[in-house]
């Protein structure tokens, strides 16, 4: 009986090859190249597949759907977020698409941007480099000074898994008041945490630090733009580990150099990997100390990228072996 192909994109935890070669009538090739794999191999290489492991690195496209031909059943993205698939695509197809949405990630991109917060608004990096050079000669009472985060107004813009860990660690550990938005109301969740879900104005307005927990949809791109930045108190942060589009970068930059308010924190860049779109422009991230930039690692603990690729594993098991798929997207 000829075996069914499954192609895994990058080089991803272990345990996910483990998983899938247990199973006799799978032929399982994984890329292991160092960097992300040339467009041409990956269309060369999926010819035949069943299922596809991807990276969110990777556009999963029509072109990669066809080339695979008509035997790809399933698509298992290696994230929680799906942008880089075709859903329309993959649908028109019959390719059925699955994401990592598993607790260890929620957790630890929430442990993650509560690590960016402390560190923007306490200035550790700025610290860092100014002790490495030497500049600490003595203590001074107004020294890189920073704000308190205990007490504060939490924004959280996006109550899904991730945007909930966030609240919780907010309120439970930094007694934080937490305003959120979201398309629905978790009525259950705001007695829990005291949380009050509000616009996004208004949140904006209210908010110390602000952070970013929706997916990229149409309706996300540049949800933060100048006018929402001029909303902002001039004292907030604001903290993006969800994608990189979702906030106007050139707007951002201005309203940094402008000091229009006290600093970002950012994961994730909106023409990823380049951290600065235009680097012809006179504004760049990468030259402001209100910034800190770290190169998409929220979830980049060994727990959450287990998680992900047993997740992985098991929605092309899922799928190809007929039994229960645990995360495929509901495509409309
Ligand atoms: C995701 O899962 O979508 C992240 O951006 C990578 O962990």
């Amino acid at each position: 009986m000829a075996k069914k192909k499954i192609y895994i994109t990058r080089e991803v935890p272990e345990i996910a090859l483990k998983m899938l070669k247990k199973y006799k009538d799978f032929d399982v090739r994984m890329y292991r190249g160092d960097k992300k794999i040339p467009r041409r191999i990956l269309l060369n290489n999926v010819k035949g597949c069943h299922g596809i492991l991807s990276i969110l690195t990777e556009k999963i496209d029509a072109q990669v759907m066809d080339a695979a031909g008509p035997n790809l059943k399933v698509i298992s993205n290696f994230a929680v977020g799906f942008d880089n698939v075709d859903l329309k695509a993959a649908k028109e197809r019959g390719i059925r698409v699955g994401n990592t949405p598993a607790p260890e990630v929620s957790q630890s991109v929430a442990e993650f941007t509560f690590a960016l917060l402390m560190a923007r608004t306490r200035r550790i990096v700025e610290s860092d480099r100014f002790t490495r050079l030497g500049k600490y000669e003595e203590w001074d009472p107004l020294l890189m000074l920073g704000r308190d985060v205990y007490n504060k107004t939490i924004g959280i813009v996006g109550l899904g898994r991730i945007g909930q860990e966030v609240a919780k660690r907010a309120g439970k550990g930094f007694n934080m008041k937490i305003l959120y938005t979201d398309i629905a109301r978790n009525p259950k969740f705001e007695k829990e945490y005291k949380a009050k879900k509000t616009t996004l104005p208004l949140l904006l307005k209210n908010a110390d630090y602000v952070t970013l927990h929706v997916p990229l949809l149409p309706a996300t791109r540049h949800l933060i733009s100048t006018k929402e930045l001029k909303r902002m108190k001039k004292t907030a942060y604001l903290i993006n580990t969800a994608r990189g589009p979702v906030v106007d970068e050139k707007a951002l930059l201005k309203a940094l150099y402008k000091n229009e308010i006290a600093g970002a924190a950012l994961d994730v860049y909106e023409c990823e990997p380049a951290i600065d779109c235009d680097p012809h422009d006179r504004y760049e991230l990468r030259k402001l100390s209100n910034v800190i930039i770290t190169p998409h690692i929220a979830s980049a603990t060994i727990e959450a990228r287990d998680a992900m690729a047993r997740l992985a594993a098991q929605n092309i098991i899922g799928v190809l072996k007929n039994k229960k798929a645990p995360a495929l997207i509901k495509i409309k």
